[in-house]
């Protein structure tokens, strides 16, 4: 069964296997009016002016896009969508003065959605996971990562991530699991070093290699942060991970400078996240790896902060830049790749290209999934969103309202009409 998409308005895309970096971030391949999408067996059959399109292609069902611009699915790749109970009160105080490290060091933060997610069962973490991965789809996002990192014992942190196994099943978005058993030290383990010790031996001694053993997670996680975990704490969980073939990322410099970003390069880090207090040191070691800087506006919008990573001085270095939503019940309550993508461009100065080709393909490269998604091409898997805008640039010219109108997701069509479709065609 092959699947036309016609009458489009535009076709916006970045193009490549592999990473874009530095100027190349703004170069989008077009194709105007006269260009079709042929979907087939789950990827993409053809891409172009529609007089183009080879004779053996037979198509079997097609869709009037309307005057629709067709860009690739985002790729969220930082999340920690599997959490109980929200933060409201808490969102509340901040907004009355108080911030958000004063509220985790009494006694609110990550450690109060700790509570409630080791209450919660798996099956009610599942649900919650689903609940933000359709909230994502019709938002246009189809691959998300998602951490653990709120359960910070082995039972809940294994619980956290078979909920998120359990929900890639039924997901409209696909899924890629991070443990982040290092996201915080668990609040019985926060009264001495030697039971902070215990709780990082923990981390390495039995959580990971359970994770790594159960394949519940792709990747390995630390919140390297001044009364966190130390640059050395977060090197030995990562190292740990690494060797039980959990690829490292990072959150790195994202309160305070603590070279994380110099950390991530150092082990090989897919991504080093987050950044707003990354150093010149931090910059260009990421400008000459592979480590993608990857960047979450939306917190230091939410955060009530003036500070946004330097998305400028990271791209014109020649770093690989990514963009995502850190969607989380404390510092971003958001799913809306689209919002992450009007901040970046409105304070971070990236142009509307560097900003799409960070929430698509390079989230994509960090995941190690730039082979098969983030761009609208020839043999890769058919995720793209249909907006309702002429071209492109409405993504952030017409910004606050959401203008996904269609989403398929491995050639399936996942959002119709600005509706989920629960797998429906
Ligand atoms: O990415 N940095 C730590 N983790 C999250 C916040 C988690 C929370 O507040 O629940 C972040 O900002
Ligand atoms: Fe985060």
């Amino acid at each position: 069964m092959s699947l036309l998409i016609h009458n489009l308005g535009q076709i916006a895309t970045p193009v490549g296997r592999g990473a874009a970096r530095g100027a190349s971030m703004r170069k989008l391949t077009l194709y105007g009016s006269d260009a079709v999408i042929v979907v087939e067996r789950g990827r993409f059959l053809f891409v172009g002016p529609r007089e183009e399109m080879p004779r053996e292609v037979v198509v079997d069902d097609d869709i009037d896009a309307r005057g629709a611009t067709a860009i690739p699915g985002f790729v969220d790749s930082h999340t920690h969508i599997a959490f109980a109970g929200t933060r409201e009160s808490e969102f509340n105080r901040r907004l009355q003065g108080e911030t958000y490290e004063e509220i985790a060091a009494s006694g609110g933060g990550i450690a109060s959605t700790v509570h409630a997610t080791r209450r919660a069962s798996e099956e009610e973490l599942c649900e919650n996971v689903l609940a933000h991965t359709r909230l994502m789809a019709l938002h246009g996002t189809t691959t998300a990562e998602a951490k653990s990192g709120y359960g910070l014992d082995k039972e809940c942190e294994l619980k956290q991530l078979r909920a998120i196994r359990g929900a890639n099943e039924r997901s409209p978005a696909r899924l890629v699991p991070t443990c982040l058993a290092a996201h915080e030290f668990p609040p019985e383990s926060r009264g001495s070093d030697a039971a902070r010790a215990g709780y990082l031996s923990t981390i390495v001694a039995e959580i990971l290699p359970a994770v790594a053993e159960q394949r519940l997670a792709t990747f390995c996680d630390a919140f390297v942060e001044r009364d966190v975990f130390s640059r050395e704490q977060g090197e030995e969980v990562l190292r740990a991970g690494s060797e039980l073939g959990l690829i490292p990322r990072l959150h790195a410099d994202e309160l305070s400078d603590t070279d994380g970003a110099a950390l991530a390069v150092e082990l090989g880090a897919a991504s080093a996240d987050h950044l707003m207090y990354v150093s010149e040191r931090g910059i260009e070691a990421l400008a000459k790896s592979n480590t993608v800087a990857n960047l979450l506006p939306a917190t230091s919008f939410f955060l009530m902060s003036d500070r946004y990573a330097p998305a400028r001085a990271l791209i014109d270095a020649g770093a690989v830049v990514s963009l995502s939503t850190d969607c989380n019940p404390g510092s971003s309550m958001t799913e809306s790749m689209p919002m992450a993508i009007q901040l970046a461009t409105l304070r971070m100065g990236m142009t509307v290209e560097e900003s799409l080709t960070a929430a698509t393909l390079n989230g994509a490269y960090s995941l190690r999934l730039s082979s098969e998604t983030g761009s609208i091409e020839t043999g890769k898997r058919a995720d793209f969103v249909l907006l309702d805008a002429p071209n492109y640039l409405h993504l952030v010219y017409h910004f606050g309202v959401n203008l996904v109108r269609e989403v398929f997701r491995d050639g399936n069509q996942v959002v119709r009409d600005g509706r989920l479709t629960d797998g429906r065609r």
